[in-house]
């Protein structure tokens, strides 16, 4: 409504003049209640702006940590970002301290994912995650630039085997549903802004594109249960194991789409990585190799038939088990790339101390930065160099001390799908390196160049902001 429209209905100046007034004290009002710290909290860091608080957290995670850190006494400070009372607790292990036990949706959904990504569901589907890796590299084979984006490649295999999974095969059947589905995850994860963390009641541009795009794939979810409900027709995939525990539609749905967020992220970013650092490292693409070469010959007879064709006769077991140095390139790949903070919630209805003089008061959150552990010199060396042989025996750096290495969570919320990421990169490395030789890390017009940089203030694990391809050449047959 223009201010026009107001007078058009009779209002008076002052009428006006007092709705803008409680309008504004209202915003005022909501975004400057927050509660007071007890004295007994870390003290308050002073990197931070009126009213708002530290935004930095959000805009340069990594370096407001880092600075805020350095400034306290302790190790430890409190801050505001929007509504929220944050306190960085710099012990050693945050993660154990205080946790919310999964009830009501939460338990549903833990059950469900425990359940869909258990051995004997890997195992049946084993051949189609196989079927899909292969027309992937097929296509990419037969493209005549040799080039190929991995964090557009690879991430949207990685979307078709959490499609298939966690979700249904018509549409990970479907590259354009597929496609538009991927399309509509990117932009609900891009609407976290700092605004829409900070002030989640607010009805901000973000939220609505959130609230529109998880409409429309809600809608997408409901068609195609209510087509298998009205065809009678079952299919082998998570969605008909959700439908014959009789689950309801909204359930389902739920869980369909908050499965898809907490496997592709993570899973997508990592193993596209995982190859981009294992390129730049061309003797670890040689000991991956020969690993996976290895492993083909104690299952398939036939060694001179492709390598791409003997690994069809890998089972289940060996994928899980026989690759360790592919598992090493994915755990300094997670290393670097688990980005941002860790959170809990004191929900204890108590203080929490932390050390003889601070407290977490209840209610408050805990914010920690895995970067104090993973990036941390004296934990590993050269922190930023991507070096898988950093785990071998001799070395051991993650086994320094409990918890040196956090890639996968801690306490009672570790990773629930750690063993199904684990099998798509195995997977996916695997199929690569058979499928392709010659690899080099290349610019658009496949000039060769260096490792993408990364920015370690973001959120988590992401894209780099700069494109990279690899150029690659198929494996003589
Ligand atoms: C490389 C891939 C992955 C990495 C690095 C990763 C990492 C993590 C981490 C660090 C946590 C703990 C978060 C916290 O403490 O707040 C976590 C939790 C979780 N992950 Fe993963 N994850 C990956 C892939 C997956 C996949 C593929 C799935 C499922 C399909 C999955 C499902 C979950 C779930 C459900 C939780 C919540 C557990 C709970 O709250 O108790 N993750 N993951």
């Amino acid at each position: 409504m223009a201010l026009a429209d107001l007078f058009d209905w009779g209002a008076s100046p002052l009428t006006i003049g007092i709705s803008i007034l409680v309008v504004l004290s209202t915003l005022l009002y909501y975004v400057t209640s927050r509660p007071a710290l007890p004295k007994d909290a870390p003290k308050l860091t002073s990197i931070s702006w009126p009213v708002i608080g530290s935004r930095q957290f959000f805009t340069k995670r990594w370096e407001f940590y880092q600075a805020a850190k350095a400034s306290s006494k302790t190790g430890n400070f409190s801050f505001y970002a929007g509504e929220h009372t944050v306190k960085r607790d710099g012990s050693r292990n945050p993660l154990e301290k205080n946790q919310t036990e999964g009830s009501g949706f939460t338990g549903y959904f833990h059950k469900r994912v425990i359940s869909l990504v258990k051995g004997n569901r890997l195992k049946n589907g084993l051949p189609k995650l196989m079927q899909d890796v292969r027309a992937s590299l097929d296509k990419l084979a037969a493209d005549k630039t040799a080039l190929t984006d991995p964090f557009e490649s690879i991430y949207g295999l990685v979307f078709q085997f959490t499609m298939r999974t966690v979700a249904c095969n018509e549409i990970a059947d479907d590259p354009a549903l597929l496609e538009r589905c991927l399309k509509l995850f990117e932009s609900i994860e891009s609407t976290a802004t700092p605004f829409t963390i900070m002030y989640p009641a607010l009805p901000l541009p973000a939220k609505l594109q959130r609230t529109w795009s998880g409409a429309q794939l809600y809608m997408i979810f409901k068609r195609i249960v209510d087509a298998r409900n009205a065809e009678g027709r079952r299919d082998d995939d998570g969605l008909q194991f959700l439908m014959d525990q009789g689950d309801n539609v909204t359930d389902i749905i739920t869980f369909v789409l908050g499965a898809l967020f907490a496997g592709q992220l993570n899973s997508g970013i990592n193993a596209a990585w995982t190859l981009v650092y294992m390129i730049n490292k061309p003797e670890w693409l040689s000991k991956v190799r020969a690993e996976v070469v290895a492993m083909a010959s104690r299952y398939c007879s036939d060694t001179s038939a492709p390598l791409k064709d003997q690994l069809i006769h890998v089972p289940i077991e060996a994928w899980e088990s026989e690759l360790p140095l592919v598992d090493f390139c994915l755990k300094d790949s997670i290393r670097l790339q688990t980005m941002g903070a860790t959170f809990r919630k004191n929900v204890s209805e108590r203080s929490i101390p932390i050390n003889s003089t601070e407290v977490i008061p209840d209610e408050s959150y805990v914010a920690w930065h895995v970067g104090d552990l993973h990036y941390h010199p004296a934990v590993y060396k050269n922190p930023d160099e991507w070096d898988p042989s950093r785990y071998m025996p001799g070395r051991e750096e993650d086994k320094q001390f409990q918890y040196a290495w956090i890639g996968w969570g801690v306490g009672r919320h570790p990773c629930l799908g750690r063993r199904f990421a684990e099998l798509e990169n195995n997977l996916t490395v695997a199929f690569f390196v058979a499928y392709f030789d010659d690899l080099k890390l290349a610019d658009e017009r496949g000039s060769e160049r260096g490792l993408p940089r990364s920015d370690r203030n973001n959120h988590s694990a992401r894209k780099p902001s700069e494109r990279i391809w690899i150029k690659y050449q198929p494996a003589a047959a």
